[in-house]
């Protein structure tokens, strides 16, 4: 049996795919302050204007300048893998296939948007970027690319994982770049936030607000803003996991996957791996497309399709996205990747469309089937990649009950080897589930009671 297959380099692919130009409705645009859809000048301080052109492209194939790809061969292809000890742990008929996105040196599925991001703000003369990080992963990818590009790096990490992951901060200091516990005192946005909340385990949406003011108020105009998920420009880096799957199934004989899974924090992984297989099921194939979330912060599952802003002081436009509210601080899980309280634009019109079937799981859950995962196949997952593994299991074990041989799919989005403390609080007995409370969702959405409401535009195909 086939337990790993390495796709050449020579066939790498060449584009990433657009999920935009397939989707059966046109994507809504991005509100301004005013209500109107914003145009790429207004957002050029944040970003640079090729970025911002591949971020409002409609055109399916968008060509990887072959810069990036040398910068992406230092570990891509990155293997498809079978998991036949889990699949015998269970004995499912399933075949379990995942694409193992730890093997890039930052360990995660992020420096496959970050080397293009950096490339590209060099190519238009940026000096810095500055960004913010959850668990760690995206802050260690963007100090990885911008050591190879020579850039400069600064990064916002959510206060609750700076705690928990000290090794994260030390990754990045290694690699050259600059890491503050967010909310920090260092812009008018974390020190707002600290007077009202000084003991706050900080949010994404927080540490996002910092990194774009940090970005904006550059006086040599020399620093931009990098997203490590949720915009379009992101989910399309990423489609070269899916890509390079497709391919690799084939090499090996396989159908089209029954089953497609990922986690989905802002929905960067998930779209990689699942964006290539949504043109399929587009053109009628039947796949199963799960986007799974923690219980503790159910975008997808429970809050409302809205315009909100991507972070707490409302510096980024209105985006049509499911969306907890931006003033929303999650529970603080050991996920902390998947503690954000929106979703990628992308993700969320797919998800309209009907063409997702999204899920959220409990973290008891995730952390058995994530031990389970580490005694059967060995490798130690990230708290967030966990969520996708107990979403598998739970496919595998629906086959097995249905006796169905399924092909199922999912992205093992990267390694958990600086996220040990989750694994010591699940395994002394002290982890616990937090599903959000009806009552404090409700006070969260309110921040998003004066902004436009997007209508739910679907094709009603699905
Ligand atoms: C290993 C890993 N998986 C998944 C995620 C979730 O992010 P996204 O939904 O953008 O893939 C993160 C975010 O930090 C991560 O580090």
């Amino acid at each position: 049996m086939t337990v790993k297959v390495f796709l050449d380099e020579k066939d790498i692919p060449r584009q990433w795919y657009n999920l935009a130009a397939d989707l059966p409705t046109p994507m809504l645009p991005p509100l301004g302050p005013d209500g109107n859809p914003v145009n790429p000048e207004m957002l050029a301080p944040v970003f640079p204007m090729n970025l911002i052109e591949q971020e409002v492209s409609t055109e399916r194939w968008i060509d990887i300048p072959e810069e990036v790809l040398d910068l992406l061969y230092r570990w891509r292809p990155s293997p498809l893998r079978r998991a036949k000890y889990l699949e015998e742990a269970l004995g499912t008929p399933a075949k379990i296939y995942y694409k193992d996105e730890g093997v890039s040196p930052p360990g995660s599925h992020k420096p496959n948007t970050a080397v293009a991001q950096a490339w590209y703000n060099k190519q238009f003369g940026i000096k810095k970027l500055t960004t913010e990080t959850g668990a760690g992963q995206w802050g260690s990818a963007l100090s990885f690319a911008c050591a190879l590009l020579g850039l400069e790096c600064k990064v916002y990490m959510v206060r609750i994982s700076f705690d928990q992951k000290p090794f994260r901060r030390l990754m990045m200091e290694t690699w050259g770049g600059q890491c503050l516990p967010s909310p920090s005192e260092t812009t008018n946005a974390g020190r707002e936030i600290l007077k009202l909340h000084p003991e706050t385990p900080g949010s994404l949406g927080i540490a996002i607000s910092e990194a774009i003011e940090a970005a904006v108020t550059d006086p040599k105009g020399e620093t931009r803003y990098s997203l490590g998920s949720v915009l379009n420009h992101v989910m399309l880096h990423q489609t070269i996991i899916g890509l390079e799957a497709k391919k690799q199934l084939k090499m090996i004989g396989e159908k089209l996957p029954d089953v497609v899974i990922g986690c989905a924090g802002g929905g960067s992984n998930f779209a990689g791996l699942s964006f290539p297989f949504v043109a399929d099921k587009i053109n009628g194939a039947n796949i199963r497309i799960v986007p799974v979330e923690p219980t503790s912060c159910p975008t997808l599952t429970r809050a409302p399709f809205a315009y909100d802003h991507g972070d707490v002081a409302k510096m980024t436009p209105l985006l049509p996205m499911y969306s907890l509210g931006h003033t929303f601080v999650p529970p603080p899980i050991h996920a902390g990747g998947l503690r954000y309280h929106g979703m990628a634009p992308l993700v969320s019109q797919a998800t309209v469309e009907g063409l997702l079937e999204p899920e959220s799981i409990p973290q008891l859950e995730c952390y058995e089937s994530a031990v389970l995962w580490s005694r059967t196949e060995g490798t130690i997952s990230a708290p967030e990649t966990s969520h996708a593994i107990a979403a598998a299991i739970r496919e595998a074990k629906k086959a097995k009950e249905e006796g169905k041989e399924k092909v199922i799919l999912f992205n093992w989005s990267g390694h958990g080897l600086m996220d040990l403390t989750g694994y010591q609080a699940y395994l002394s007995g002290r982890l616990e589930d937090f599903a959000l409370p009806e009552h404090e969702m409700q006070e969260s959405l309110k921040s998003m009671a004066d902004l436009p409401k997007p209508p739910m535009n679907k094709s009603g195909k699905w």
